[in-house]
C-alpha cells in the first residue's frame, strides 16, 4: 500500500541512526536529505570538524607555545600550515559521511537525495517526485539563530556563523564571538589557539547557560586565563562591514551607552533553531510550539497520525548522542517495540581545554527540588592531572541529602567528556554516591576524582 514502512526526513544523527535501526528491525526504509553527504549538520558542520580543528589547534598550541619543552622535546621554529589543518578536517568529514553511506547500503536503507516536503501525512514530495510511507519522521535538525543587524556572510569571511568559522583561510587578527555559548567558546578557543585574539561578548552575566553555577563561573576564571577577553552582560546591536573590517556596536545589555569595536572577523553563535521552512507542514496541520518546535509524546509522536520527530526539531538540548538516541527508540517504536530515552540523563561536554562536562541536575536545580548533599574534588589534588600538568578543574557530586542519591555530576578537567560516561551509566542505574565512592576506580587514572567528590558527599575524601 505505501512505497516504505519508514521515511525519515533529515539524515542527521536522528534521521541516519533511526533509518538504520528501522531496516534492522526489518522495515522497508528511506531516508530523504538533500545535502551532498549524508550525516547532517554533525558530521557535516557541526560536532566532526569542529573537533577536528580543535585537535589539531591544541597540537599547534602544545607545539608553539613551548610547553613541550619540560618533557625533553625540543623544537624549532613552529609554524601553521592552515590548509594542511583543514584538510585534514575534510578529511575526518570525508571519512565519516562515506562511512554512513557504507551503513545505509549495508543495511538496505535508500537514500532519496533531496529535500522533502509533506502533501499529506504519508506522502512526501522528493525530487519532483511523490514517495509514500506508512510512517514519516521528521529529524531535519537545525539551523543558526540569526541576529538582526548583523547579517552573516560567510563567502566574505568577515561577519561568519559556525559553518563559516570552521572554514576560514586565514588566521583573522582580532575574532569576536557574539555569544559565550558551547560554539563561540569551542571555535573560538580554535582561533585563539592557532594565533587570534578573541573577545566574547556574552548577553548574561555568566558563559555556558545551562550548566552548574559554579562551573559557569570557573569557566569565565579559564578563558580569561587563557587570554579570551570576556564582555559579559553585553550584547551587540550592530554590525557594519566596510573593506575587510567589521565595526560592531555593543550596549550593557541592561541598557546604557553604546561603544564600538573593530575586528576582522565576527562569528555569530547566539543559539540555534529548528528546520522547518519548506516541510510543508501546514499541509499536514502539524502546529508548531512559542519556540518553533515540534512536539510530540514520550514515544516521540506528533499530534499526526504516521507522524514522528525526533532530535534538534524537538524541544530538549541539541546534542548528537541525544538525536541519535531519539532515533533509535523512536524506530523501536514504530516496530511495536518500546523504546525510551531518560531525558534526565544526557551528558552535556564542551569540548575545549579544559574540558567541560555534566549529566543531571545543576546544584541550583537541584537545591530548588529540595535538600541535597555536594562532594567536591579538586583536580589539583587527582594525581594523574597532577602529573599531567593539567591544574584546572574539580568534579562535583549532587545527591539527595535523604536518599544519597545522585542528582547531577559536573566536571572540569582535561579528559571530563569521557570521564561523564561513568556518571551517567551511575545515574541511569539510580545509583547513590556512596555506590560510586566504594567501586574501584583504576590508579592513577582522572576518574579517580569522580570516586574521591563522591567520598567527599559524606565528607570522607582520601586526597585533600
Ligand atoms: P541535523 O544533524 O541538523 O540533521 C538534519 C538534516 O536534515 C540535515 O542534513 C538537513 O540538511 C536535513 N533536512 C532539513 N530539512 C530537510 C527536508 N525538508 N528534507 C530533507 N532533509 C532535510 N552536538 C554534540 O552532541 N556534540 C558536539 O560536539 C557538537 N558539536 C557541534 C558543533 C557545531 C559547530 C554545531 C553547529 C553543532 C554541534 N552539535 C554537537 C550539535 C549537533 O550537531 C546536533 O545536535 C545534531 O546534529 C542534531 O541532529 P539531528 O539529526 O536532529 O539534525
Ligand atoms: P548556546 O545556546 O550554547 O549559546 C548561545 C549564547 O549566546 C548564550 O550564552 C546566550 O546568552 C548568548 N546570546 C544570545 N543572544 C545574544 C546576543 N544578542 N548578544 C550576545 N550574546 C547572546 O548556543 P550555541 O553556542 O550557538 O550552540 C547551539 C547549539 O549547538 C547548542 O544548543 C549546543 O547544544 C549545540 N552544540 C553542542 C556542542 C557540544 O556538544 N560540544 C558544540 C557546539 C554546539
Amino acid at each position: 500500500m505505501y512505497d516504505y514502512d519508514v521515511l525519515f526526513i533529515g539524515a542527521g544523527p536522528g534521521g541516519y541512526v533511526g533509518a538504520i535501526r528501522t531496516a534492522q528491525l526489518g522495515l522497508k526504509t528511506a531516508c530523504a536529505d538533500g545535502r551532498e553527504t549524508l550525516g547532517g549538520t554533525c558530521l557535516n558542520v557541526g560536532c566532526i570538524p569542529s573537533k577536528a580543528l580543535l585537535h589539531g589547534s591544541e597540537k599547534f598550541e602544545e607545539a608553539a607555545d613551548g610547553s613541550l619543552a619540560r618533557y625533553g622535546v625540543k623544537l624549532g621554529k613552529v609554524e601553521l600550515d592552515l590548509s594542511a589543518l583543514q584538510a585534514d578536517k575534510a578529511d575526518a568529514v570525508k571519512g565519516l559521511t562515506g562511512g554512513i553511506e557504507f551503513l545505509f547500503k549495508k543495511n538496505k536503507v535508500e537514500w532519496l537525495k533531496d529535500y522533502a516536503t509533506f502533501k499529506d501525512a504519508h506522502t512526501v514530495e522528493v525530487a519532483g517526485k511523490m514517495v509514500t510511507a506508512k510512517n514519516v519522521v521528521i529529524a531535519t535538525g537545525s539551523s543558526v539563530t540569526p541576529l538582526p543587524g548583523v547579517e552573516v556572510d560567510n563567502d566574505k569571511g568577515i561577519i561568519v556563523d559556525s559553518t563559516g568559522a570552521l572554514a576560514l583561510a586565514q588566521v583573522p587578527q582580532h575574532l569576536v564571538v557574539i555569544g559565550g555559548g558551547v560554539i563561540g567558546l569551542e571555535l573560538g578557543s580554535v582561533w585563539r589557539r592557532l594565533g587570534a585574539k578573541v573577545t566574547v561578548v556574552e548577553y548574561l552575566d555568566a558563559l555556558l547557560p545551562g550548566m552548574d553555577g559554579e562551573v559557569r563561573k570557573e569557566a569565565a576564571k579559564i578563558f580569561k586565563k587563557q587570554g579570551m577577553e570576556l564582555r559579559l552582560s553585553t550584547k551587540v546591536t550592530k554590525a557594519a562591514v566596510k573593506g575587510k573590517k567589521a565595526t560592531l556596536t555593543l550596549e550593557p545589555a541592561a541598557g546604557g551607552a553604546a561603544e564600538t569595536l573593530e575586528a576582522d572577523c565576527v562569528l555569530v553563535a547566539i543559539g540555534r533553531r529548528p528546520n522547518v521552512d519548506g516541510l510543508g507542514l501546514a499541509a499536514i496541520g502539524l502546529e508548531l510550539n512559542a519556540r518553533g518546535q515540534i512536539e510530540t509524546d514520550h514515544d516521540f509522536r506528533t499530534k499526526v497520525d504516521g507522524v514522528w520527530a525526533i532530535g534538534d526539531v524537538i524541544p530538549g538540548p541539541m546534542l548528537a548522542h541525544k538525536a541519535e538516541d531519539e532515533g533509535i527508540a523512536v524506530a523501536e517504536n514504530i516496530a511495536g517495540l518500546t523504546g525510551i530515552v531518560n531525558h534526565d540523563v544526557i551528558p552535556g561536554v564542551v569540548y575545549t581545554a579544559p574540558e567541560f562536562a555534566g549529566v543531571g541536575l545543576t546544584e541550583e536545580a537541584a537545591k530548588e527540588r529540595g535538600e541535597i548533599k555536594v562532594g567536591k574534588f579538586s583536580m589539583l589534588a587527582n594525581s594523574r592531572a597532577k602529573t599531567n600538568h593539567e591544574p584546572d578543574g574539580f568534579v562535583k557530586v549532587i545527591a539527595d541529602a535523604k536518599t544519597d542519591r545522585v542528582l547531577g555530576v559536573w566536571a572540569i578537567a582535561s579528559v571530563a567528556g569521557t570521564m561523564i560516561a561513568e556518571a551517567a551509566l551511575a545515574m541511569e542505574f539510580g545509583a547513590t554516591s556512596e555506590d560510586i565512592a566504594y567501586t574501584c576506580h583504576a590508579h592513577p587514572t582522572h576518574s579517580e576524582a569522580i570516586k574521591e567528590a563522591a567520598m567527599a558527599v559524606t565528607g570522607k575524601p582520601i586526597h585533600i
